[in-house]
């Protein structure tokens, strides 16, 4: 570790494990992770616990956190600069989720529009809690560690702001406590489309699966799916989010892959027809996951996986025992 550490600022964040990982968990989230980890003093974790607000397989869940692991490293998480974790493996999440549970108002929980779009169209009997809370529990994981940077796709922006809120209640009421987070929102990339209905976020839980691409899907799967992804009649490449949202998704795909600047992919491409565009992005797309599959299997036939986290274990349980310790003292509950 760099000498610095000391004065580096802090990175956290973490992807839940259920279904499976997306172009869009790599494009939004941990391209970002990748990008900023020898910058930072960088925490990523496996946000098992937050899997838990519907009913998972409990199999199905368990192997997906090791999965995840083995996909984090593969894009290139370093453990030399990050410190890669499973949330349920430091209990104290939990417990710093229920006291922002108590300095959280039932109002602005109700205003989390995930909150609004998830439970949506369910009766109250099917919705949980663990669904209404989930923003806290979030908080936690990130005011645990002091963290100064979040980095995340758009949909989460809302969750890193009402932490941001309850650091400023919890501060004011108690005294100094926890660091403010900022959220970390990429430029480009903070939303990818469905690849056939672009105004939708690509997603794991699309049905049909064809607008969804999986980053350990087969290269040849995800091709067929770019090259049938729905554009629009005008057979001219510029981007127009609002007018093109098919072609500017492409755009943004590419861009982000290729590391290179969307106005850049619009000048090479703006001689191509859309079938000459669509035929790079799937052949970056296929070369992108060919290459993060060969590192993935390399990964799960090896010891990295648990070595890593056996070696980030003792450092997040310690930093986070402190921290809550130091908030119950505040606060007045046990023995200090
Ligand atoms: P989740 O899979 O919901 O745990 O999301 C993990 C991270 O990936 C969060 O930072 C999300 O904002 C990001 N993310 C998920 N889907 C997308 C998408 N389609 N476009 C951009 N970011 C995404
Ligand atoms: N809630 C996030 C999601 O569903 C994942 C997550 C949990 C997270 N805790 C976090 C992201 C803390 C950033 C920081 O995408």
């Amino acid at each position: 570790m760099n000498s610095g550490e000391e004065f580096m600022k802090r990175l956290i964040s973490g992807v839940k494990p259920t279904g499976e990982f997306t172009l869009g968990n790599y494009i939004g989230a941990i391209r970002q992770f990748v990008e900023m980890q020898s910058n930072y003093e960088s925490f990523v974790f496996v946000a098992d616990l937050h899997a838990l607000t519907i009913y998972n397989d409990p199999t199905e869940l368990h192997n997906r956190i090791r999965e995840l692991v083995g996909i984090y490293l593969a894009c290139g998480l370093d453990p030399k600069y990050t410190t890669l974790f499973i949330q349920s493996e430091n209990l104290y999440h939990a417990n710093l989720s229920w006291v922002l549970e108590c300095n959280s108002y039932m109002g602005e929980m109700s205003r989390m529009t995930q909150f609004k779009d998830k439970s949506k169209n369910k009766g109250n009997d099917s919705i949980s809690v663990g669904l209404f809370t989930y923003p806290d529990l979030m908080a936690s994981d990130i005011i645990l560690y002091d963290a100064d940077v979040v980095p995340v796709g758009i949909d989460q922006k809302q969750h890193v702001e009402l932490a941001r809120n309850l650091v400023e209640r919890f501060n004011h009421k108690y005294g100094d406590t926890f660091k403010v987070p900022e959220p970390i929102v990429p430029e480009a990339g903070a939303k990818i489309y469905d690849l056939q209905n672009p105004t939708k976020k690509m997603s794991k839980s699309d049905e049909s699966g064809k607008g969804c691409i999986m980053l350990l899907e087969s290269p040849e799967s995800a091709k067929k799916k770019i090259m049938s992804a729905v554009t629009d009649s005008e057979n001219k490449i510029y981007y127009d989010p609002d007018n093109k949202p098919g072609i500017s998704n492409l755009l943004v795909i590419y861009s982000s892959l290729e590391r290179v600047s969307i106005e850049e992919v619009v000048k090479k491409f703006e001689n191509s027809n859309y079938g000459e565009f669509k035929r790079e992005v799937a052949d970056s797309v296929a070369n992108f996951l060919t290459n993060l599959q060969a590192k993935y299997e390399e990964i799960v036939s090896g010891d990295l996986i648990d070595k890593t986290l056996d070696e980030s274990n003792e450092k997040v349980r310690k930093l986070a025992e402190a921290k809550v310790k130091e908030v119950f003292k505040k606060i007045g509950v046990g023995r200090y």
